[in-house]
């Protein structure tokens, strides 16, 4: 463990609400923490690191391929932050809500109604806040991003802050009723999962609010060729740089490991299929995961030894191999609640 000084992210200095309904209320501190630096194998943002050719470089993202990133080296996102990602990302989330039909799982309707403290760890692009805070006007919703592409336009209930979770989550005990996290299993480390997030979830949670953290298993269900060639090379990609793509569940049992602090229900489990075949859903799911690839080409390039021609080619190829075979994933939804 190494003492660094935490400099406190520029929103969360003016960042000063209050709110009486939800019981939400923080002010900026300035304070010496102890955090543990995170480890990043180089080889798992190589192509990106690549790109960040000063000619390239703008003030806060990197320009390549046509699309924007995080100028960060020390983050590691594979997705573009640029406004074709919170397109779709936005779409993703509409196809997220019918999979499941609604947008969450966990028992807090009554409280989101009545008024509740609401947390988003890894918000991205805010759909999820977006909807949420449309739905339920009397709760409070915060996003919390390392990069910044959440809507300026955004409901007056919801707040943005730019924040690295591997440096703790910055908020007192027991803040908010509700706390989730979409699809963001896999950016953070094994190492910090087990160490740190795991318990920060738990203690920003009020005792009684409730944890849900959604995700995917990557394993394809009956995948065509070129789905599986995708598939096993970003595996590949993820084990070579030390993250375990199937950390998903093991993320649940560490919660398992806190039976005192917590209860976990059984997992919740939704198989959905890609391509026409599938109905409306199926296209729609389907586009999102082409685009999600076309965000990732650099990506792709690079660990499947193709160029930029070659890989738009495979995307082309694999959606109508999708149209055609049909494969499908599985989604799951935990939810932990507070004791
Ligand atoms: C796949 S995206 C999911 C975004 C959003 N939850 C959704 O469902 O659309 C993963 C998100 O986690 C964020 N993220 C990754 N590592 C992070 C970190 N260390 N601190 C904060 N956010 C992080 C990324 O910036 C990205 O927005």
């Amino acid at each position: 463990m190494e003492k660094i000084h935490t400099d406190k992210p520029a929103s969360l200095k003016t960042f000063n609400i209050s709110d009486t309904d939800s019981g939400i209320s923080y002010e900026s501190t300035e304070d010496e923490t102890e955090v543990n630096t995170p480890t990043y194998s180089p080889s798992l943002m190589d192509p990106i690191e690549n790109v960040m050719k000063p000619e390239n470089l703008l003030e806060k993202f990197v320009e390549a391929g046509g699309r924007r990133y995080l100028n960060d080296n020390t983050v590691k996102c594979f997705l573009p932050a640029d406004q074709e990602e919170v397109k779709r990302a936005h779409d993703r989330n509409c196809v997220d809500k019918t999979i499941w039909g609604g947008n969450y799982s966990a028992p807090v309707s009554e409280n989101l109604s009545l008024g509740a403290s609401v947390l988003d760890v890894g918000c991205g692009a805010g759909a999820w806040i977006m909807n949420m805070a449309s739905d339920y006007s009397a709760s409070v919703f915060v996003g919390i991003d390392v990069v910044p592409v959440f809507p300026e336009d955004h409901p007056p209930n919801s707040i943005f802050l730019k924040c690295n979770i591997m440096d703790g989550l910055p908020f007192p005990d027991n803040t908010f009723d509700f706390v989730r996290q979409g699809f963001v299993v896999i950016s953070i480390n094994w190492q910090a999962w087990k160490e740190k997030v795991v318990k920060e979830l738990i203690r920003i949670t009020k005792p009684g609010g409730y944890i849900e953290i959604m995700d995917v298993y990557r394993e394809p269900i009956n995948p065509g060729i070129i789905s599986r060639k995708i598939d096993t090379s970003i595996l590949e990609h993820l084990r070579k740089a030390g993250i375990n793509p199937t950390s998903g569940t093991d993320v649940i049992e560490k919660f398992n490991e806190f039976k005192d602090k917590v209860i976990v229900a059984p997992i919740e489990e939704r198989t959905y299929c890609f391509g026409k075949k599938a109905g409306g859903i199926g296209e729609a799911t389907l586009k999102c995961v082409v685009e999600a690839y076309r965000g990732m080409k650099i990506i792709l390039t690079h660990i499947m030894g193709i160029t930029e021609e070659e890989c738009e080619q495979m995307l082309i190829d694999f959606e109508k191999e999708c149209n055609e075979v049909m494969p499908c994933k599985t989604r799951y939804r935990a939810i932990i609640q507070k004791r």
